[in-house]
Order: structure tokens, then sequence, then C-alpha cells
């Protein structure tokens, strides 16, 4: 088992029917996203067969389609053994109007599509890279967690009105929402499970506390549980990150926790991310955007898609010697000295895929 793939997340790992060769749907996307799918297909390929299928996804899609996804791409993906996305969106594609397509809502409707509920964000800082964090060596030293965050439901998909002057956003969690999302929670947790919330002013989270505790008590008594405003959640993260086990919490909360922790990690460029939970393939992508200001230099840094590849093999497709090979060739060209630009250093991504290459 490699350091990273300690945690049970059998909870939410897709029971894939083993088909002789697995076919990975490949969504490139935009900005630099094609730059890193590509290195990641070479990273594969060097450990395993797989078919790929390529798909116009986000901006992309929008250029040749009209429409951020299009029914054949989510039906190909339907049809998948595991989907590896990129990043989505620019400012080619950026408007107020809501008429208008996003590359965006490729990506809301491919985990509404997917029925992917459960996102699997790990936080472990390398040794390697503790000098790289904006936080000091002391705080992030030992830092090993996990954002829980809940995907398809919230004010991400709730109901939105627009007019000239008013907009709204509805945010609706059912029961059966939030324990499905805390059961994956609890499943993956090595000792305590904080959930994340505004209970004391939101309707929906006290809804989520009741539900989460509840659940606690008749099935994970031995879990430590506690509940945690996300205001002093965020606090937390960067005072005292060490602290943290599994981190569980609603859609939009996981997103802005997620995007702070990964800061710990020393680059947002590092963090990988599973999304399960649904009947068909699983859906593996970095954390990161598709950062348009680098498209194009070769100055991205590809490592947090390669951790997604692994993460893909290991819970997509249960090739777990496969996906500890990827995370330890990481490790290992990081601890050499590999180090993009993100990272404070100078390599290319060309570079920084020679240098895991390598060491595979
Ligand atoms: C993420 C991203 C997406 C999200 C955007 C691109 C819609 O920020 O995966 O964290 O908000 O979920
Ligand atoms: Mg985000």
């Amino acid at each position: 088992m490699s350091a990273r793939g300690d945690r049970d997340w059998d909870a939410a790992t897709y029971d894939r029917p083993q088909a002789m060769t697995p076919k990975i749907v490949l969504l490139p996307g935009d900005g630099i996203g094609p730059e890193i799918i590509a290195p990641a297909v070479e990273v594969l390929n060097a450990l395993t067969t797989l078919e790929f299928e390529e798909h116009r996804f986000g901006g992309a899609s929008i250029d040749a389609h009209g429409t951020a996804m299009t029914d054949e791409t989510l039906e190909a993906c339907r049809t998948a053994d595991a989907v590896l996305l990129a990043a989505v969106g620019g400012p080619k594609w950026d408007t107020t109007d809501p008429a208008q397509p996003r590359p965006e809502q490729g990506l809301l409707g491919l985990r509404k599509g997917l029925g992917l509920y459960a996102n699997l964000r790990p936080v472990k800082p390398l040794p390697a890279l503790y000098d790289s964090s904006p936080l000091k060596r002391e705080r992030i030293e030992g830092t090993d967690l996990l954002v829980v965050r809940e995907l398809t439901g919230g004010i991400y998909f709730g109901e939105k009105t627009r007019t000239a002057d008013s907009a709204s956003d509805l945010c609706t969690y059912t029961r059966e929402e939030i324990e499905r999302i805390a059961r994956v929670a609890f499943g993956a947790a090595r000792s305590r499970v904080t959930s994340v919330d505004k209970a004391n002013v939101l309707e929906t989270s006290r809804l989520w506390r009741e539900v989460v505790r509840e659940l606690h008590s008749r099935e994970f008594p031995n879990i430590e549980l506690e509940h945690t405003l996300v205001d002093n959640a965020a606090m937390q993260l960067v005072s005292s990150p060490r602290h943290f086990d599994v981190i569980v919490t609603e859609n939009m909360f996981g997103d802005i926790l997620s995007d702070e922790a990964a800061m710990i990690t020393g680059s947002i460029g590092m963090l990988p991310s599973a999304s399960l939970g649904g009947e068909g393939p699983g859906l593996f992508e970095p954390v990161h955007g598709s950062a348009p200001d680098i498209a194009g230099t070769g100055a991205a840094n590809p490592l947090a898609m390669f951790l997604s590849a692994a993460l893909m093999l290991r819970h997509g497709l249960a090739l777990e010697a496969e996906a500890v090979a990827i995370e330890s060739a990481v490790d290992r060209a990081l601890a050499e000295g590999l180090r993009t630009r993100d990272l404070g250093g100078g390599a290319s991504t060309g570079e920084a895929t020679r240098a895991v290459l390598q060491h595979l």
C-alpha cells in the first residue's frame, strides 16, 4: 500500500466488471488541459494497456457544438470504465449572461449525469515539498487529511432565478443525500470525521448536522465525530491542519475548503480528486482549473493530473500496484528536486513528465 492508498474508500468504489481492456474516456477540456492530459496518457501507457477515447468538453465543446457537453459525450462516459478529465473554462467563455453556455455546465452535467455524489480530495503534503507551502513546515508536517465533498446537491444544483435586478440560487439537501455522503466519510475515516456546516444560520446545515449525528450513533459509534462551522473550519485548516482526518461537507463549502487545503501541499497543482458513488464509472480530475494564464507556455505542473490518473487506476480500475507506481514515481521525482514553476522552480511540463517517467 502506498502512503496515499491506505484509506478505505470502498464504500464509494465502483465495482467494475473486469473488461479485457478498460476503456477510458479522456476529456482534455480547455487551457492547460490538453497539455497535461497527453503526458498523463504517456505515463499510463508506460504501465498498462488501456483503450482511450477522447471527447471535446467544456469550452472546446462549446466552440465545436454550442454546448459544454453533448449527449454523445455523456453516453460515451456512461459506457466507459473510467473518465479522466483535465480542466475546463477560460476567459473566452466567461459571461454573466445566463442565456450563454458556460464550460462548467459540462462538468456539473457530467457529475450529475453519472451520479457522482462523492468527491474525494486527499491532502497529504510530501516531505520534499514542506518548504514549498506558504505555511510553515512545523504547521503542515504530518498532515494527512481527506476532504469528502458532496458533489451533486446543494446550491450548485438548486433552482436559479434571475431578473435584471435580482437573482437567487436555491440550496436544498435531502436526508438521503446527506446520509450517503456521510457514510462514505465515516467509511474512509481512520479516527475522526469533522462534519462542516453553517448550522448557526442555514436550515440545510441543521438537517445536515442531525442526519450525520444519527448515522454516526447508529452505524459508526467508534469513529469520533465533531461538528465544525465552516468559517471556523477554514481557520483551523491553516492553523492546525494536522488536526483533521476526514472532513465531510456540502458541495460549495467543500469546493472552497479544498482549494484552501490544497495550499498545504505547496501548490494547487499537486492535488488530485476522485468523484465516485454512481452505478457506473468514476471521474478523476485534478482539483486545479484550466490556468488560461499559462496555457500554451509549457509551464503547467502535470503532477495533479498524474496523481488523478493514479486514483483512476486504484479506484476506477482496481489496479493498485500501478497506482502506487505513479505515486511513488512522483514522490521520488520531487525528492530529487523536480520543481515546476508553481512550486518555485523552473521545470517545464515536459521536464516534469520525463522526470516521473524515469522513476516509473
Ligand atoms: C472544482 C471546480 C468546479 C466546482 C468548477 C469548475 C465548476 O472549482 O471542481 O472544484 O466548483 O466544482
Ligand atoms: Mg473548486
